[in-house]
């Protein structure tokens, strides 16, 4: 296919300068859970992204797992995502918003009345959280012992989701994305490594696509399936979430999607921010985007995971429609200018990834050449 990152596309409704995307990337400058005018800044200086997906934002208090993220459950935070929106649109660019409940990933600190964070099982990861200290510096802590949901609890959590992509087009955003990767909530449900449930919820494929599915479809119902995206992370190790045989749990996935009509799906290949190629966890991308396909699935094929130039073409040649870059867009602003003339890349400084002001967030400067 002789496709081009910079030829403008669509995926449902959202329609797009170019084939590049800004990943979602967590950054803890939002004390409060509220966004700031600085994001606003941020975010509108990597505006000529095709598409920005934002930092994860939280549906709910529950849904929150790490100090200083944004949230999109009350209506001061639709007020501050307003200010965002607004000026990505005045840059020319689109946003959509990342949908977030991170369940066992999270801490007491974090969780209202200091209760214990929920999830399908009581089976506490073998991973780390972000708190910010008394001296505001941030700090990675042991996440805390989860609580296993009751099925009675589980369509509350669907209403939140489905409130939190109204208030995503209260806020001005182009569409909105559901987190279901990286360990989090819908992953939980999906892997066997964090569901052991016994109820229609747990043990076979179809129980334990049940929550995620009923997820999507109460969000598309809320927002209309043409604004709706997925992120899945298929094999990743990420919050120390595993799943016993994913090439077929996520075959079987993709398939109940596809005639939901949505607008992206977006895939991490690979262990998040490391090896996209893991010998003792193989997944087949380009099988599952095949499945997907001859069972009618139209939506748009985002990829993720290490993309250079030189990949992403390759990516685009095999039938990828979208290629979302991460950590680069941290650095450079411009990306798509830089991938466009050649440009060498900035590097990232690791130190302010999370958390703090300014500093390594809004002072990256575009490329001079
Ligand atoms: C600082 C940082 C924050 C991140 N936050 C999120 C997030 O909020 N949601 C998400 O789905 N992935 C998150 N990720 C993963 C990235 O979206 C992306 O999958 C990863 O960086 C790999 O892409 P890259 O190689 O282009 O950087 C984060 C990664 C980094 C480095």
């Amino acid at each position: 296919m002789n496709r081009s990152l910079f030829e403008s596309t669509r995926a449902g409704a959202l329609e797009m300068s170019n084939r590049v995307v800004m990943a979602p990337l967590t950054r803890n400058r939002a004390p409060g859970a509220q966004p700031t005018a600085l994001m606003a800044q941020y975010y509108a200086q990597r505006a000529s992204a095709g598409l920005i997906v934002t930092e994860a934002t939280a549906i709910s208090h529950q849904a929150q797992g790490y100090a200083d993220v944004p949230g999109i459950w009350s209506d001061a935070q639709v007020q501050g995502w307003r200010g965002v929106t607004d000026a990505v649109h005045a840059a020319g660019g689109r946003i959509v918003v990342q949908l977030w409940h991170v369940g066992r990933i999270s801490h007491v600190d974090l969780q209202p009345g200091g209760a214990a964070p929920v999830a399908p099982s009581a089976v506490r990861a073998n991973g780390k959280t972000v708190l910010i200290g008394a001296d505001g510096v941030a700090q990675f802590v042991d996440v805390s012992e989860p609580r296993a949901l009751r099925a009675d609890e589980l369509p509350g959590i669907v209403a939140d989701y489905a409130h939190a992509a109204r208030q995503a087009m209260a806020a001005g955003f182009d569409g909105v994305e559901i987190h279901g990767a990286n360990g989090y909530l819908l992953d939980q449900f999906l892997k066997t490594g964090a569901n052991q449930r016994t109820d229609a919820f747990g043990g076979s494929m179809a129980n334990r696509m049940r929550f995620p599915l009923q997820v999507v479809q109460a969000v598309c119902e809320a927002v209309g399936a043409e604004r709706v995206g997925i992120r899945l992370s298929p094999n990743t190790p990420a919050n120390d979430i595993v799943d016993a045989d994913p090439q077929p749990l996520f075959e079987a996935l993709l398939k109940a999607l596809a005639p939901l009509g949505l607008a992206y799906l977006h895939l991490i290949e690979g262990s998040t921010g490391g090896p996209r190629d893991l010998p003792d966890r193989p997944f087949d991308f380009w099988r599952l985007r095949d499945v997907y396909q001859a069972a009618g699935g139209k939506a748009a094929w985002m990829v993720n995971n290490g993309y250079t130039p030189e990949l992403a073409q390759q990516a685009l040649a095999q039938g990828a429609d979208l290629i979302c870059f991460g950590r680069s867009f941290i650095s450079n602003p411009d990306l798509v200018h830089r991938l466009k003339v050649g440009a060498p890349l900035a590097k990232a400084n690791r130190a302010t990834f999370y958390g703090g002001g300014a500093e390594g967030y809004t002072d990256y400067p575009a490329w001079q050449g």
